[in-house]
Parts: structure tokens; sequence; C-alpha cells
């Protein structure tokens, strides 16, 4: 499948219903301790390896980057850390950036979905610039945030890698498709998982980062389409991931490698 017909056949939708709209609740100790009595949803803070700020940071600064990329800006404060870079791209459909900020180059802000970023990038003829690293942040439920790192592989220079926030929930309320909490790492978690499952020639590496974890995924190839190909198979499988399990192993899977 070619990737613009994958993103207009797909983006912008998600398998089962979800809502990101910050429906807090009124009171978060009380949810906690009544999932805590009812499922044992314990909170399991981070062995902390560092703030994935720092981490992103030394990565940018590493020399080897010249194009940044990231999906979810908000304020900007990841978007700001490509400064020296040759071109730092980031894509929001609402960011909550200083007036201009982001207008003069090395920057490029581009205010819509991720989604409709790759549909338009990849219906034009060849983009005109190739990934050195990317950073995933933005809409915090599981198809999307497997679609930012597809568009990104898609897009991706030799050497290149994708980080992915949100990947190491504290607890489970905080993992819900539903918002119900302030801090929210919706289901990202299952990202790691598929493409551990589904493409074992990348590496993928989780850090306990604070606050809430950091995907480092390595050995991208810009060629391979085998995530387009079987989008349904990867969605179902990691739909069937149970956030329990997942918890409950949750240091097995930062020490695979
Ligand atoms: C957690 S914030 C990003 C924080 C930022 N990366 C940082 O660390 O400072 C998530 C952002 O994702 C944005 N977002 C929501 N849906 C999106 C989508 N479909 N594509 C790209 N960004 C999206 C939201 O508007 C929000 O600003």
């Amino acid at each position: 499948m070619q990737a613009a017909e994958f993103f207009r056949k797909y983006g912008n939708t998600a398998a089962t219903p979800w809502s990101a709209s910050g429906n807090y609740v009124r009171n978060e100790a009380d949810l906690y301790a009544a999932l805590e009595d009812l499922y044992g949803d314990t909170p399991r803070p981070l062995n902390r390896t560092g703030r994935y700020m720092d981490i992103l940071g030394e990565r940018i600064d590493s020399g080897r980057v010249s194009t940044y990329f990231e999906t979810g800006v908000n304020k900007g404060g990841t978007l700001a850390l490509g400064q020296g870079l040759k071109l730092a791209i980031g894509v929001d459909p609402s960011p909550k950036t200083a007036p201009g900020a982001f207008d003069a180059a090395p920057f490029r802000l581009e205010v819509k979905t991720s989604d409709d970023f790759f549909l338009e990038t990849f219906s034009q003829d060849a983009p005109d610039f190739a990934l050195d690293l990317a950073f995933v942040d933005g809409l915090h439920v599981f198809e999307y945030a497997l679609r930012d790192f597809i568009g990104c592989e898609l897009l991706s220079a030799p050497g290149c890698e994708v980080l992915i926030h949100d990947v190491l929930p504290r607890r489970m309320a905080e993992a819900a498709r539903h918002r119900l909490t302030r801090a929210w790492t919706g289901d990202v978690w299952r990202v790691p998982l598929v493409l551990r499952h589904f493409r074992p020639d990348l590496k993928v590496q989780l850090m306990e980062a604070a606050p809430t974890g950091l995907a480092i995924i390595a050995g991208l190839d810009s060629a391979n389409r085998v995530l387009l190909e079987r989008y349904n198979e990867v969605v179902a499988y990691g739909l069937s991931l149970s956030v329990a399990d997942f918890m409950a192993a949750r240091d097995q899977h930062v020490a695979a490698a």
C-alpha cells in the first residue's frame, strides 16, 4: 500500500471509541482509591533513568541530527530544543505556543493533525527532507501514536531514531483510552509491544524516563511496508493486549531488549 493511500484510508480514525477531551474526575484521589480497591491498581512509580526532555535534548544535540520532527507541540517546550538544527518541524492541530515563537527558521510549525500532515506530505512528489530524529507526543490513543510512528519511519533517513513518549503508565487509570485524569498516557503503551511483535527487525528499547517513560526505536527502514499492509491486524493485536497484564509485567517489558 502506498503511504498516501494509507493515510487517506486510516488517518484520524481509531478502531474503538475513545475520548481525549479531558473530562477529569472531580477528585482523582477518589478514583485511584476506588480502582485500587476494585482492581488492585496501585501506583507504580518508575525507577527514573533521567527526564524525557533531557534524553531528547541530548539526542538533538548529539551532532548527528540536522532534521528533527515531532507530533504534539503544545507550548513548544520540546520543539524549542531544535533551535540549532537545520530544520525542526512540529505538528499540532491546536498548539499553545507564544505568538511568533516558531515563525522563523529552523522551525516549521504545522497547525494540523499529524495524519493530515503525513497525507499531505506523501501526496506530494517527494518530501524535501528526511528525518534524523523524531519524537511522537501527539494524541495519546494507540492507533494515532502507531500511525505517527509509521509516518516517521516512512520519512526516516538512515540512522534515524523515533522516540515515543508516555509508554510506561504509572497506574492503570492513567492508561485509559478515555481520558479521566490530568496526567494521561492513554494507551500508547501498546505501540512498543506491537512493534516488537510485528517488526522484530526493529530495536525497541523502553526507558523509565520521568515522568511516564520513553520508547527508543532504532533500526528503521523507510522502505518497510509491514505495518501499512497489516495495519488492521496490528491494531486488533494491540487492542487485544490487557493493561493489567502490561502493568504486572512492566519491569520485564523494560528489561527486554
Ligand atoms: C503532551 S502535549 C505535547 C507536549 C510537548 N511535546 C512537550 O513535551 O512539551 C500533546 C499535544 O498533542 C496535540 N495533539 C492532539 N491531537 C493531535 C494530533 N492528531 N496530531 C498531532 N498532535 C496532536 C495536542 O494539541 C497537544 O498539544
